[in-house]
C-alpha cells in the first residue's frame, strides 16, 4: 500500500478526553459505533467515554456491560470514566486500574449521577488510587438554576454570580488536603482559571480541561442557536470566552463533552430541551483552523489535545508522534478550505453548532495503531477494530 502525503501535513491522532457516546441506554442518539466513527472522521483515534450512560457505569457489572459493547463496535481505542455515587467507593477503588478516571458530578447534569455531600466526596478523594485522577463537574447547583432553567436569554447577559465557584474551590480544598490528583471538567470562566492557578502555585495536584464550544462560541451564539446552544455549564460571555485564550497556559486540556441529543429533544420548550451539543468530530479542525489563522500554535494544540491528555490519565502506548507510541495518524490539507455542514455529522443526532463555519485543513487519512480506518471520506475500519487503553497508572 502506497501512501501519498505530497503536500499534507502529518499531525498525531487526537484524544477526546471527554465524550458522552449514551450506550448503552440512549442508543437513539449516539451509539459507540456512530460516535467513534464520528472521532474517526474528526482525526480523534482516542477517547474517554463519560459514564452518566443508562445504566450509569457505576457498578463492575455496569462497567463490563460498557466493555463488551465497546469491544464489538468501536472504531478507535476507548477507554471509560467509572462514575462515583454516594455508596460505590471501595468499589470505585478496586475497579480503578480498569478505567482511565472517575468522574464525579459534584452539580446535576444529564443522568442521575450527583454526589454532593462532603462526606462521600471526601472518602472518594481520599480512597480512589490518589495518582488516577478523579473528573470532576463542579458546577453549583444555584448557577445552574441561574442559566440552566432561565428560558429567557437576558439572564445569560450577566455574569455568574461568585456562588459559581463553590463547587470548585471544595474540590480544590479537598485535592489539598488528601494529596490527590484532580481534573476539572469544562472550565469555562476568567474566575475558575484564576482559582486553578493559584492552587497549582499552591502545590495542588490540578489540571484542568477548556472545551472548543467555550473557546469558540459566546452568549451571543447561544442567543442565535436558541436549544441548540443550551448546554451546561453554559455558553459565558464574550470576556469570559477572550479569558480562556488569554489563560491558555493554565489549561491542560481541550476535551469536547461531545453530549449528542437530538433535534427532536433539542426543538421541545427550553425547559425541556437537555443540554449539550456534539463535538468529537469538529475539534481538530477547528483547532488547527485556529493555528493556521495564527491565534494557537500547533504545538500548543497538540500538547493539550495528546501529550496532557496521555501523561494525565497515563496512557500506555499514547502520545504524539515520538519513539514508541502508537502509530494513530493524521494526514491533513492544510490548503483546503471548507464549510462545516450538518451533512457531514456522523454523529446519529445530525446537527453541530459550528454548521455554516469554513475552516482550513481537510482530513486526508487517518491510521490507527498502523492500521488506515479512514481515508478521503470512506470507512475502512471494521466494527470493533478499536482497543481497549492500558493504564499506567
Ligand atoms: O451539557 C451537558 N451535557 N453537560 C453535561 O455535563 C452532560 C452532558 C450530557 O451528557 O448531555
Ligand atoms: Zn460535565
Ligand atoms: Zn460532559
Amino acid at each position: 500500500q502506497i501512501i501519498e502525503a505530497n503536500g499534507l501535513m502529518v499531525l498525531p491522532g487526537f484524544i477526546d478526553s471527554h465524550v458522552h457516546f449514551r450506550d448503552p441506554g440512549s442508543t437513539y442518539k449516539e451509539d459507540f459505533l456512530s460516535g467513534t466513527q464520528a472521532a474517526l472522521a474528526g482525526g480523534v483515534t482516542t477517547i474517554l467515554d463519560m459514564p452518566n450512560t443508562q445504566p450509569p457505569t457505576d457498578s463492575r457489572a455496569h462497567l463490563q456491560e460498557k466493555m463488551a459493547i465497546a469491544a464489538a463496535k468501536a472504531v478507535v481505542d476507548y477507554g471509560f470514566y467509572f462514575g462515583a455515587t454516594d455508596t460505590n467507593i471501595e468499589e470505585a477503588a478496586a475497579l480503578a486500574d480498569q478505567v482511565a478516571a472517575m468522574k464525579l458530578y459534584m452539580g446535576s447534569s444529564t443522568g442521575s449521577l450527583l454526589v454532593t455531600e462532603f462526606s462521600p466526596i471526601y472518602r472518594h478523594f481520599s480512597t480512589f488510587p490518589l495518582d488516577k485522577p478523579i473528573a470532576v463537574h463542579a458546577e453549583d447547583e444555584q448557577s445552574l438554576k441561574y442559566f440552566g432553567s432561565q428560558g429567557s436569554t437576558e439572564h445569560n447577559r450577566t455574569r455568574p454570580p461568585l456562588s459559581a465557584q463553590i463547587a470548585l474551590s471544595r474540590a480544590l480544598a479537598i485535592a489539598e488536603k488528601t494529596g490527590r490528583v484532580l481534573h476539572i471538567a469544562h472550565t469555562t470562566t476568567q474566575r475558575e482559571l484564576e482559582l486553578i492557578q493559584e492552587a497549582k502555585h499552591k502545590g495542588v495536584r490540578v489540571t484542568c480541561e477548556v472545551t472548543p464550544l467555550h473557546l469558540f462560541l459566546n452568549e451571543e451564539d447561544q442567543r442565535r442557536l436558541g436549544n441548540f446552544g443550551k448546554v451546561n455549564p453554559p455558553l459565558r460571555s464574550k470576556s469570559d470566552q477572550a479569558a480562556l485564550w488569554r489563560y491558555f497556559d493554565v489549561i491542560d486540556t481541550i476535551g469536547t463533552d461531545h453530549a449528542p441529543h437530538t433535534k427532536e429533544e433539542k426543538n421541545q420548550p427550553y425547559e425541556k430541551a437537555p443540554s449539550g451539543m456534539t463535538g468529537v468530530q469538529t475539534m481538530l479542525p477547528l483547532l488547527f483552523n485556529a493555528a493556521q489563522e495564527g491565534r494557537v500554535e500547533l504545538s500548543e494544540i497538540i500538547k493539550r489535545c495528546v501529550v496532557n491528555p496521555a501523561r494525565i490519565f497515563g496512557l500506555k502506548n499514547k502520545g504524539a508522534l515520538e519513539v514508541g507510541k502508537d502509530a494513530d495518524i493524521v494526514l491533513i490539507d492544510p490548503r483546503q478550505e471548507y464549510e462545516i455542514t450538518n451533512e457531514q455529522i456522523l454523529s446519529k443526532c445530525g446537527w453541530t453548532p459550528f454548521a455554516g463555519t469554513r475552516v482550513r485543513g481537510k482530513l486526508r487519512q487517518v491510521f490507527v495503531r498502523g492500521t488506515l480506518a479512514f481515508a478521503h471520506d470512506t470507512y475502512l475500519a471494521q466494527p470493533g477494530s478499536g482497543a481497549p487503553l492500558q493504564y499506567k497508572i
